[in-house]
């Protein structure tokens, strides 16, 4: 099994370490954990799509202790900037195009001439890109197909022994994938809603475009990309025979309860746990209570839909 350490100050060292000789290490960040190899490196790289068996190369997102180091990777447009101003360090990130002479493997832009970047702001994941000093490619540190993880623990279930070294950092705070934002012509696009709310980034940015085409716009984005293995049945009001429930709400009969009073951000923190624990429970299928659209459940909405797509589009 891979070694799993409290993020201290000694295991953050180590970490740092292990990035810059070309190993794995999954750290916690704000929204999920990640699983972080060093993006300069290519074989370092393919050795995360090797552990998560990703069945195709998706292009990853680069980690980056501020703006300035971002902006020696890719050409920010004016509205990047704005937006990257804005809000980072956070849950939100930012396709652009990869700058001549970059630095960066061919490998995390997977063909494309554009590189997804962003700034944390979980305190250990600033720690270990700052102690590492380079760019820190990481998708979401679960094996291909499951849901993202949101704890430490959750990392060891799916990737085993395939990560050097895991660091501990509890519960993640969000819960939910950053927000990826693209650029059309300069204007702002939603290629994946995610822990940033639509209306926080439409209130300073204007509305946001859709992407002209799905498949070219987010490559990594296959419809069952979230699946647990149970069957999901959405917009449910009770639980069927030999269903589980997931509550929202006030709620009778819950299995669990993503937020009995209402409230889109614990739900979202909660989601991901709770269709693990579900899941574990090898139902018929997990029954799902309708979540309103608005703010974070949009996003949370997506990974539902996604959960509960046919398993022949499973990623
Ligand atoms: O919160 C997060 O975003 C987490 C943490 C670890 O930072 N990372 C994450 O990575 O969710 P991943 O690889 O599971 O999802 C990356 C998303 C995919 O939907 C992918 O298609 C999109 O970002 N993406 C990455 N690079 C892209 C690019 N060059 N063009 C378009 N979409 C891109
Ligand atoms: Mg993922």
């Amino acid at each position: 099994m891979s070694t799993l350490r409290a993020a201290d100050a000694a295991s953050i060292e180590d970490a740092a370490k292990i990035l810059r000789d070309g190993g794995l290490v999954a750290f916690p960040t704000e929204t999920v954990y990640g699983l972080g190899a060093d993006a300069t490196n290519d074989r370092a790289v393919a050795a995360i799509f090797a552990a998560k068996e990703r069945p195709r190369f998706n292009p990853l997102i680069v980690h980056v202790p501020d703006m300035e180091t971002a902006k020696r990777l890719v050409t920010f447009t004016p509205a990047a900037r704005w937006l990257a101003e804005r809000f980072w360090p956070g849950a939100l990130t930012l396709v652009l195009p990869r700058l001549a002479g970059t630095p960066l493997s061919l490998l995390v832009s997977a063909g494309l001439d554009t590189v997804a970047v962003r700034v944390p702001s979980e305190p250990i994941a600033q720690k270990l890109i700052a102690a590492a000093r380079i760019p820190i490619a990481a998708p979401s540190a679960n094996a291909s197909g499951e849901v993202s993880p949101t704890t430490a623990e959750h990392v060891r279930q799916s990737l085993r022994d395939k990560v050097d070294l895991i660091l501990d950092g509890g519960p993640t705070r969000l819960g939910l994938e950053s927000t990826v934002i693209g650029f059309d012509n300069g204007k702002p696009v939603m290629l994946r809603p995610g822990s940033l709310a639509r209306v926080t980034i439409e209130a300073v940015a204007g509305p946001l475009g859709r992407p002209a085409d799905e498949t070219i716009a987010s490559p990594g984005q296959l419809a069952s990309h979230y699946a647990p293995d149970a069957k999901i049945h959405l917009n449910a009001v009770s639980a069927g025979p030999g269903e589980v429930l997931l509550a929202f709400g006030p709620a009778t009969g819950a299995t669990r309860n993503l937020s009995p009073s209402g409230d889109l951000a614990e739900a979202a923190a909660n989601l991901f746990a709770m269709l693990r624990e579900l899941d574990a429970m090898n139902p018929r299928a997990i029954a799902v209570m309708p979540i309103p659209d608005h703010g974070l459940g949009e996003a949370i909405n997506d990974r539902l839909r996604r959960a509960a797509a046919p398993r022949g589009l499973r990623a």
